[in-house]
């Protein structure tokens, strides 16, 4: 069975774009599927107790390295355990919400979900398929004022995940019909 990954991260809740679409997404794929669903809002930010016992392994952990450990520990095990992960992720003064940038440095733990090889940086989640749901006001995203999709797109090819495809909700204040034609451009997405 397929299991996706549903998370959301706008800060508005109920009148998010994001959170509607994320929803719309994983209604329209999920024929027969598992869905895992995790609110990255409120995840920590980057402390150095949590770095250092993200990259400490299990064994060698002390109890408290160990607590700091489980809430990385889950999020990278749900990771590993999806076949297709949805992220809402809109624009937040150019760049991704703190929540997804919290994920992400939970997320990569070296020698777990991505390792160095003699030519390069190895990443270890592959044979997923990911979606990024993404809104703005003005910013269009691709544009150079994106740097939203753009590094969460490179952070998931740096994971191995390169199957990626951008639902755009991006320059809402500039067409009124951006949010129906991202929910167009989901419509069509087949049942997994
Ligand atoms: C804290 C914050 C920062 C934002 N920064 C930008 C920005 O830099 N560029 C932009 O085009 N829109 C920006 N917006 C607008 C949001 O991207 C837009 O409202 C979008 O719909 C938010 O997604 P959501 O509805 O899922 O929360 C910002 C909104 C918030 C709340």
């Amino acid at each position: 069975m397929t299991t996706i990954l549903q998370l959301d991260s706008s800060a508005s809740g109920p009148d998010s774009v994001t959170n509607g679409l994320n929803a719309l997404l994983v209604d329209t794929i999920a024929a027969d599927a598992t869905i895992v669903y995790r609110d990255l809002t409120g995840l920590p930010a980057l402390s150095n107790d949590l770095l250092v016992a993200n990259n400490t392994p299990a064994a060698d952990r002390t109890p408290a390295q160990n607590q700091a450990a489980t809430l990385a520990d889950a999020i990278i095990s749900e990771v590993e355990a999806a076949d297709i992960v949805v992220i809402g992720s809109p624009i937040y003064n150019f760049g991704v919400p703190s929540g997804v940038k919290a994920w992400m440095d939970l997320v990569a733990r070296a020698g777990r979900t991505f390792s160095y090889s003699d030519t390069g940086p190895v990443g270890h989640l592959t044979d997923k398929k990911a979606y990024i749901v993404s809104a703005s006001g003005g910013v269009a995203l691709n544009s150079e004022a994106d740097f939203g999709t753009p590094h969460l797109r490179t952070f998931l090819g740096f994971l191995g995940i390169t199957n990626v495809t951008v639902i755009d909700a991006g320059g809402l204040m500039m067409d009124p019909d951006k949010v129906q034609k991202a929910q167009d451009q989901i419509r069509e997405l087949a049942p997994v």
